[in-house]
């Protein structure tokens, strides 16, 4: 049974992160969310660099790889769509959905997204959600930021987009680089209302 009837998407861009990517798709799979996932075409360059590995274009194929290193090989369901494939349902405000996130996030994207531009389907897709109002959040990972980077996330932040930075915090006592990743893909989610991460969340000074 999937744990709601409308699907998620889940857009990967070009910044440095995909572990981000990875570990808020294991979670989503594992509460049997339906995941449509687009990755922008410098995200196959930054697979490449940071894990040495070869992404796959297909979008069975690229099914099964982000399953493989989500370690999810069955719950939810995953739909990956080509980068170019403005023609995909996620490219139409008719097709309902739960919101967007955009994880990790690139200053290229956030500058396309802030200007309007629909240049792929991931941006097309954020557009939409924008458009129709619908809940967009985007994880941005660049340091530092210049103005021109601050002033594109306060254009999102103006017209509703929720921006959370790629920035863990150290007050749950974390042991692993998955404990840091988590949080920020738990705080996140958070924008979404969507809490499936065991997440060790601030009781207060006790
Ligand atoms: C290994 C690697 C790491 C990168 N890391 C970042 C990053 O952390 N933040 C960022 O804004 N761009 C980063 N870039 C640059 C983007 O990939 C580049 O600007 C690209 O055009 C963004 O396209 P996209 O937004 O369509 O994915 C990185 C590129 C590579 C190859």
């Amino acid at each position: 049974m999937l744990n709601n009837t409308k699907p998620l998407i889940l857009g990967v861009s070009g910044a440095s992160g995909l572990i981000y990517a990875v570990r808020a798709l294991k979670f989503l799979l594992e509460a049997d969310y339906q995941i449509e996932l687009v990755a922008s075409k410098s995200s196959y360059m930054v697979w490449q660099s940071e894990n040495n590995i070869r992404m796959p274009v297909q979008p069975l194929q690229q099914e099964q790889f982000w399953r493989q290193q989500a370690g999810v090989e069955e719950a939810g369901k995953l739909y990956c769509h080509p980068w170019g494939d403005v023609g995909a349902n996620i490219a139409s405000g008719s097709f309902r959905t739960l919101g967007m996130m955009i994880i990790p996030c690139s200053m290229g994207t956030v500058a396309k997204l802030a200007n309007g531009l629909s240049s792929d389907l991931l941006e097309r897709a954020a557009d939409v959600q924008m458009k129709e109002g619908r809940k967009l959040v985007i994880v941005p990972r660049e340091t530092p930021f210049s103005l021109i980077h601050l002033r594109n996330l306060t254009t999102l932040a103006e017209a509703g987009t929720r921006v959370v930075p790629a920035i863990p915090a150290w007050y749950h006592n974390p042991q692993t680089i998955e404990d840091l990743v988590d949080f920020v893909v738990a705080r996140a989610l958070d924008q979404l209302d969507i809490d499936c991460i065991p997440i060790q969340r601030w009781q207060g000074h006790r």
